[in-house]
């Protein structure tokens, strides 16, 4: 497998995709409330993307019509965006965007709750985020990919959630998707080794109940098959001769989840 070493010019680039991205999550999660479609969403957002002069690179990706994925509920990742589907109080809304920065991408994606919502609700969405903190205290140079796989996995599976398995992690630079494939499980194999330059977008998905996903009639929406609620953390990453840097958090999010500064 070859999996690209970042040169600090690229390294450069990335930083900026990954701290635009995170204003931009931040400023649209913000503005979610009862009552917006989910194309509204999709609407504010790639107008935040274009006022820092990025590129949102879901648009038109393999034929993905929108710039944000909206998944709400029991839809697990890359809901589309509609003029009629309303959000409302009580939901949990899944927002996955990325942009394109001088060629280079950041790819990142936050579970909002909107209004008050069920403890449990709450517990699926502070865990999902969890699950992929653990994976980073494995994200170092010198251990294998599928550490953080297994950091991610056990944690979220010790609460008898379902770790959805038909998609995962990629490695990500001038491409979206690059190698290599990053499975948010155990894995018999223990993947690539890990060195610094590589970069990486780390996406658990999690479901409250089975880790079985089906794909929705309009082939993109992927939804729980027991229809219980599902959650999505991503950022992308730097490995680092030390700790990793998280390139898709804001300064306050460092602070709040104990992660090194830029
Ligand atoms: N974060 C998503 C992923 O890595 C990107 C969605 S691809 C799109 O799979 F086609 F939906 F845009
Ligand atoms: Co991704």
């Amino acid at each position: 497998m070859k999996v690209s070493i970042k040169s600090a010019e690229e390294i450069a680039l990335m930083r900026e995709a990954g701290k635009i991205l995170a204003s931009v999550h931040q400023n649209l999660a913000k503005e979610i409330r009862p009552g917006m479609s989910t194309a509204d969403i999709d609407r504010l957002g790639e107008d935040m993307i274009r006022s820092y002069g990025c590129i949102p690179s879901f648009k038109n990706y393999l034929g993905y019509p929108a710039s944000v994925c909206v998944s709400v509920n029991e839809e697990v990742v890359h809901g589309i965006p509609e003029k009629h589907r309303m959000i409302e109080e009580g939901d949990i809304v899944s927002l996955d965007a990325g942009v394109i920065y001088r060629g280079y991408h950041s790819d990142a994606a936050r579970t909002v709750a909107v209004g008050n919502i069920s403890t449990q609700a709450q517990l699926l969405i502070e865990r999902t985020r969890e699950s992929f903190f653990r994976g980073m205290k494995m994200a170092r140079a010198g251990r294998h990919l599928h550490d953080i796989s297994r950091a991610i996995g056990d944690y979220a599976e010790s609460f008898g959630y379902g770790v959805v398995r038909d998609l995962c992690g990629h490695g990500i630079g001038s491409s979206l998707h690059e190698e290599p494939e990053i499975p948010n499980y155990r894995k018999f194999r223990r993947g690539v080794k890990l060195q610094p330059g590589m970069t990486l977008a780390v996406e658990p998905m999690i479901n409250i109940g089975t880790k079985d996903v089906f794909w929705a009639e309009n082939g993109w929406t992927v939804v729980t098959a027991d229809g219980a609620l599902s959650a999505h953390y991503e950022n992308t990453i730097l490995i680092t001769e030390g700790e990793p840097e998280i390139l898709s958090l804001t300064e306050e999010e460092k602070e709040a989840f104990g992660m090194a500064k830029a």
